[in-house]
Order: C-alpha cells, then structure tokens, then sequence
C-alpha cells in the first residue's frame, strides 16, 4: 500500500471518528507518529479535542516542541493534564525523586501517579480516543488493531497509523514539514520522561532506550496495557 493511500485512508478515520464518536480525544506525546497525527487533524477540519499528559518530568525538547505546535497548529490546541500534586509530593517524599530506578513496582507507580490517572481524567465523558500507535513499534504491539473497544477505559480507541513503518512517518514528516522533537535527531527514537529515556545504538531496538533498565517483555507504561 502506497503511503497516499495510508495517508487518504489515515483522513478518513478521523472524519468518521469526529462524525460517529464525538465527543472523541487525541492523546498526543509529541512524539514523531503523533506530529503526523496532529498535521491530519489539522488538515481533516474536524473537531478532534487533543490533549497531553505532562508528567512534570518531560525533556526540556517536549516542552519546546508543545510550544512550537501551539504556534504552527492553531486550530489544533493541546490540553495539557497534570498529575495529581498530593500523589507526587507523597511518592516522590517516600521512594526519592528519581525511586523508579528501584524496582518495577516502583517504576509503575510512578507511570500510574504522572500518566495513567491523568489519562482517566482526560478520557472521562469521550466516547472514542485516538492514539499514535504502531505494531511495528514494539513485540508488545505486533496484534494491535486499527479499532478496538478499550474495555478498560470504557470507550472506543483508534490507531490511525497502526500499519505505518517509521519510514512513512519520517517521510511524511519531511513532506510536509512537520516540527518534530529535537530528540529524534540524536537517536531517541522513542520519547518519554527524560529519566526513562535514553539515546539508543546503531541497530538497536526502537523502544531499546525506554526504561532500558527493566526487562523489554515489561516496557509499556500501562496507558496501552490491557488488564487480563
Ligand atoms: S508509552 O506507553 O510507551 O509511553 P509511547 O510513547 O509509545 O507510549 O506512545 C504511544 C501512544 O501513547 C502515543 O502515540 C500517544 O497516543 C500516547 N501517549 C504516550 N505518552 C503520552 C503523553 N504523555 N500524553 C498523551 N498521550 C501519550
Ligand atoms: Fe515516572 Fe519514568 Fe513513568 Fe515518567 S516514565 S511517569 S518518570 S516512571
């Protein structure tokens, strides 16, 4: 399939999500598939509502870059949702400032305080949200479907670039001029919090610099995860 192809079938999704599932959400980390999803929505004339969650403990080129799109994507504002401070005060007093290095469990109290809460709050009333999702990305994600009922949060969910390669995405990018995370150019791939993320080697994994301390069958935050 040719990358218009994706591209004219990518627009079309979001049109019948904006249509069929209003009021739906853009969950945007700025990330590079995200920047191609946040041009679509800008091109698709919807009404797609985006939103970012700022766990306070972003790279300073995130932060840049949300500026830069508020500034080049008028017509697309991004919400942005914070973790809840009494949480943060009381993990951070407790495990250390940096106490996810200590264990999983840790790691992912800490991802359930900064991000998933955050994402409860800006799901609630929607009924579908929209995610820069590919199964490309990692062996956590190799059956992902373009649609599904997200049982766990209780509303649709969609992955518009779900069969994109990386290759599209930058070539997208690159077309049509795109801002994008300063990171990307210094081989972060993958972008989270800038304590979870690290720059990866020739031939690594693409994900290989998310918490690359921890086991890879782990690697996933819990925004994406499905309880059994
Ligand atoms: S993660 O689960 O490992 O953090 P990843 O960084 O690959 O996820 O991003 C996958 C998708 O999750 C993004 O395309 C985006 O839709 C959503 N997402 C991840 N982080 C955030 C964030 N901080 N704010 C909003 N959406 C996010
Ligand atoms: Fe905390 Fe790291 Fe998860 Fe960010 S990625 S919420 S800093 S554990």
């Amino acid at each position: 399939m040719s990358l218009q192809v994706k591209i004219d079938a990518a627009l079309a999704l979001l049109q019948r999500i904006s249509h069929d599932y209003s009021p739906a959400v853009f969950a945007n980390s700025l990330g590079a598939e995200d920047m191609v999803l946040t041009d679509l929505i800008a091109k698709s004339g919807t009404t797609i509502e985006v939103f970012s969650l700022d766990t306070g403990r972003l790279p300073a080129e995130t932060y840049a870059l949300i500026q830069e799109a508020a500034e080049i994507y008028p017509s697309v504002p991004i919400r942005i949702y914070f973790p809840k401070t009494d949480s943060v005060e009381q993990y951070v007093n407790e495990h250390g400032i940096n106490g996810f290095y200590q264990s999983v469990e840790l790691r992912k109290s800490c991802c359930h305080i900064r991000k998933i809460e955050p994402l409860r709050r800006a799901l609630a009333g929607k009924k579908a949200w929209i995610t820069g999702l590919r199964r490309q990305q990692s062996t956590t994600r190799t059956d992902l479907p373009e649609h599904e009922f997200d049982k766990d949060n209780g509303l649709e969910k969609f992955n518009p670039l779900v069969e994109w390669t990386e290759k599209e995405v930058w070539e997208y990018i690159r077309a049509n001029a795109v801002p994008y995370n300063a990171l990307h150019d210094q081989h972060y791939p993958s972008i989270g919090c800038a304590p979870c993320t690290r720059a990866i080697a020739m031939g690594e994994d693409i994900r290989a610099g998310r918490w690359w301390w921890e086991d890879p069958a782990n690697k996933e935050c819990g925004l994406h995860v499905k309880k059994i």
